[in-house]
Order: structure tokens, then sequence, then C-alpha cells
């Protein structure tokens, strides 16, 4: 269903879309150079403030007490400020079109996602590998442990998730196994394939970050992976 939704926004999206995308994305960005002035000029302010207060110890009680009202009022002040920066922060991110990712897909380091798991449908490897081509997207090679880190923590979320079809496959020539980019499976990080054998040729992720080799044929959940 949520595919299906994704597919015809996609279809929907004309170069007027496009415009108001990018003029979204700088918005926000004017909106956090604004926001980060503002919070950096609020502290620098507050830690003027706590510098200079306490400089005049004979001060009598009178003025040491009105120095305190005069603190608290600022103090005041610099919270009511940052509420506002957060409120403008979250109006300003809040679009759907300014999200760096499309709906349903999770951003990490600017790279986008999608667990096809939400969407409780299996596919075999090939067919999992065209939908994140149709997604301008490939079935997820990962480049480093972060990045095992992240699709780990994404994968414990859903305790029934036997396995997950990611982009490396051993089709081309058996044993050698080779990530979507074309890079052996060495190149970014220590890994082996468990179980591999002739008729076995597309790797599945499964917890711990192992990689067991399945037939191709198999159907499953997978992960696509793209710039966002
Ligand atoms: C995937 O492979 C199956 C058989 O192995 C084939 O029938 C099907 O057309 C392929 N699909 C795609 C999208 O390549
Ligand atoms: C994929 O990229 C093409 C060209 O940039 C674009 O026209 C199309 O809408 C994109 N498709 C999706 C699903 O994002």
């Amino acid at each position: 269903m949520e595919l299906r939704n994704q597919e015809e926004d996609a279809k929907r999206e004309t170069p007027a879309d496009a415009r108001c995308c990018q003029t979204c994305r700088l918005t926000i960005r004017v909106v956090i150079a604004v926001a980060a002035t503002i919070l950096v000029s609020g502290l620098i302010w507050c830690f003027v403030l706590f510098a200079t207060w306490p400089a005049a110890p004979e001060v009598d009680q009178t003025s040491r007490t009105s120095g305190e009202e005069m603190m608290t009022e600022r103090l005041q002040q610099c919270q009511k400020q940052r509420h506002d920066v957060d409120l403008m922060l979250h109006a300003a991110t809040q679009d759907s079109r300014c999200s760096l990712c499309p709906d349903g897909w999770r951003w990490w380091r600017s790279r986008c996602y999608f667990f096809s798991v939400e969407l409780q449908e299996d596919r075999r490897w090939n067919e999992s590998a065209e939908f994140c081509l149709q997604h301008n997207s490939s079935l997820a090679v990962i480049k480093d442990s972060a990045e095992m880190e992240f699709i780990q923590s994404v994968m414990g979320k859903f305790p029934h998730l036997p396995f997950m079809w990611i982009g490396l496959t051993d089709a081309k020539q058996e044993g050698q196994w080779l990530w979507l980019d074309g890079t052996d499976i060495q190149h970014y990080m220590a890994g082996t394939v468990e179980w591999d054998a002739d008729h076995r040729d597309c790797a599945d992720l499964r917890g711990g970050g192992s990689l067991f080799a399945s037939s191709c044929e198999a159907y499953g959940p997978w992960a696509c992976k793209r710039d966002s």
C-alpha cells in the first residue's frame, strides 16, 4: 500500500515540486544559521553575565538582591529565546518536502535507507534489487562497522525478521562475493559468507552482522540505500 503511494508520489513530482524542495532546503539552512547565531550570541551573553556578576563582593545587600533578580530575569529571557529557537526549527523541519529522505525511508549519515520489513512483503533477491533501482537506490552495500551497527539496530526493532537481502552476490563467479558496486567482499570490512554453495549465490544479513549464502530464489525482506 505504502509502496503504491510512494510510486504515485514519485510520478506526481513535477519541476515545480523540485524547485519548491530546493527553496525549502534553502529555508532550512537559513533557519539553522539564524538559530545557531541566536544560540551562540545567547550563550556568550549568559557567559558574560555569569563572569561579571559576582565581581563586586563589597556590594551591599540590597544591590545584591536586585542583582539576583536581574540575573533571574535574564536567565528567563535566555530560556525563552531558546524555546523560540526550538519552535522555529521545529516549524521549518516539519514540511515533508523538506525531509532529506522520501517518506518511509530512514536518514543516516547523509544516506537514505529503506527497510522493506515495514511493507510486509517478501521478494526474491533480483526483485529486491529491482525495487531499489526503481527508487533510485541499490540493495545496501555496507561500508563500515558503524553502518553495520546502524542497520543492525533497525533490524533489532523487528524481532521476527529472520534475514534481509543486501547488495552482495557471487552469481558471476562461484565463491567470489562482490558488493553491487563491484568491490570484493573484503574491500570495506573483513567478512565471510557462511554456507556458501553452488546454488546459493545471494547474501542475506542476519543478527550480529553475520552473512549467509541463500538461494537467490528465496523470498525475503530487503534493505535499499541511496544518497540523500
Ligand atoms: C528474477 O528472477 C526470476 C527467476 O530467477 C525471473 O523469473 C524474474 O523475471 C526475475 N525478475 C527480475 C525483476 O529480474
Ligand atoms: C529517480 O530519479 C529520476 C531522475 O532523477 C527522477 O525523475 C525520479 O522521479 C526518481 N524516482 C524516485 C522514485 O525517486
